[in-house]
């Protein structure tokens, strides 16, 4: 069993996405998400029903992802998992189907932080993207999270901002769903927004410490403004809906940016890596662009499906922590390892 040859088996499962990975070492061999569509109907993920899901999903995005990878389940190596944050419900059923499979098995089965993952995901190896190198500023922004952590190794992380209230996905989202759009609505704004001018509307931005995030304002900004709208002509939404979904973005991407900005200046750390759901967001990543020629940053973007919610970014924090704790002589050892829904990095 040599460190060089590691074959990982990942799962993720904390909120709406049941996912397995396979990974040779830091490469991806496979990486299937089966999301669940349930949720569109109610504007937002229902745990109960997310739970539910999962049940049904694990074993065949599982099976796939060994298929897919062509690896039998007895190559290999260690199972890992996201033990949180996320949803209780949610995290159990990952968390028991990896511990049955690793007991099984009689190998070592590692705990994974989500929020390190979307991190650590820039460090699986792909052809066309480098990997950061230390210290380095990330920034995570999805559906439960909005944090800037200073990176100093792959297990040294601080967070130094983080939203007060909402997350950055949650103002997409909760924003969308105002305008009528399903959920999730990010990516609909995204694609609206690509085609209006982000300055046919101001929104405000808030007023909130140095380098944390406030994002409930936003929102029922985006309610009044909609509600003033709408009572003078029903048509509204419909008629603007490029210009409207451009301002919104064009919003939420300054708030972002000046935030990071402060962070570079604090920190004198120009190293800037994005992850999580939202970093796959086209304002976001031109933004982090244009900081690239106007303040001589070097930035990073994850590969679009290491982005939103997956196990491949699971699977690579499993490598490196079976490196780093050299359990490759290990087999199965009944730790306590168990769901936390509000893991903190
Ligand atoms: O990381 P993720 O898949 O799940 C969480 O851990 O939350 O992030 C999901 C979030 C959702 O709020 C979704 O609307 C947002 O990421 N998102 C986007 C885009 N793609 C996904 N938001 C804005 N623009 C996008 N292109
Ligand atoms: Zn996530």
């Amino acid at each position: 069993m040599s460190k060089n040859n590691t074959y990982i088996l990942a799962i993720e499962s904390s909120c709406d996405d049941t996912a397995a990975a396979v990974l040779h070492n830091d490469k991806t061999l496979a990486n299937v998400v089966a999301g669940q569509a349930v949720h569109e109907q109610y504007g937002g993920v229902v745990p109960e029903l997310a739970s539910r899901a999962h049940q049904q999903n694990i074993v065949p995005v599982v099976h796939e992802a060994l298929r897919k990878a062509n690896v039998k389940k007895e190559a290999l190596n260690a199972v890992a998992f996201t033990s949180g944050p996320g949803l209780m419900g949610s995290l159990l059923v990952g968390t028991s189907f990896a511990k049955s499979l690793a007991m099984g098995l009689d190998i070592p089965l590692i705990d994974v932080n989500h929020m390190q993952a979307h991190i650590l995901a820039h460090f699986i190896e792909e052809e066309g993207y480098d990997k950061p190198e230390f210290p380095f500023l990330a920034m995570t922004i999805s559906g439960g999270h909005t944090q800037i952590v200073r990176v100093d190794s792959y297990f040294e992380m601080t967070v130094i901002g983080q939203t007060l209230d909402d997350a950055v996905g949650e103002a997409f989202d909760k924003s969308a769903k105002i305008l009528g759009l399903p959920y999730p609505g990010g990516p609909l704004i995204d694609k609206y927004a690509q085609l209006g001018n982000p300055k046919a509307y101001k929104f405000t931005k808030p007023k909130v410490g140095e380098l944390d995030f406030s994002f409930s304002g936003l929102k029922t900004a985006v309610l009044y403004f909609y509600q003033k709208e709408i009572a003078a002509d029903p048509e509204f939404v419909d008629k603007n809906l490029n210009d409207i979904c451009a301002s919104i973005q064009y919003t939420i991407i300054n708030i972002l940016m000046d935030k990071l900005k402060k962070a570079v200046k604090q920190t004198g750390i120009k190293h800037v890596a994005i992850g999580g759901g939202v970093s796959a967001n086209s304002g976001i990543r031109k933004a982090l662009k244009e900081a690239e020629q106007k303040y001589g940053w070097k930035t990073f973007v994850p590969k679009f499906e290491y982005t939103t919610d997956n196990a491949a970014m699971i699977g690579i924090v499993g490598y490196l922590k079976y490196l780093e704790e050299n359990l490759a002589e290990t087999g199965y050892t009944d730790t306590q390892v168990m769901a936390q829904s509000r893991l903190k990095i």
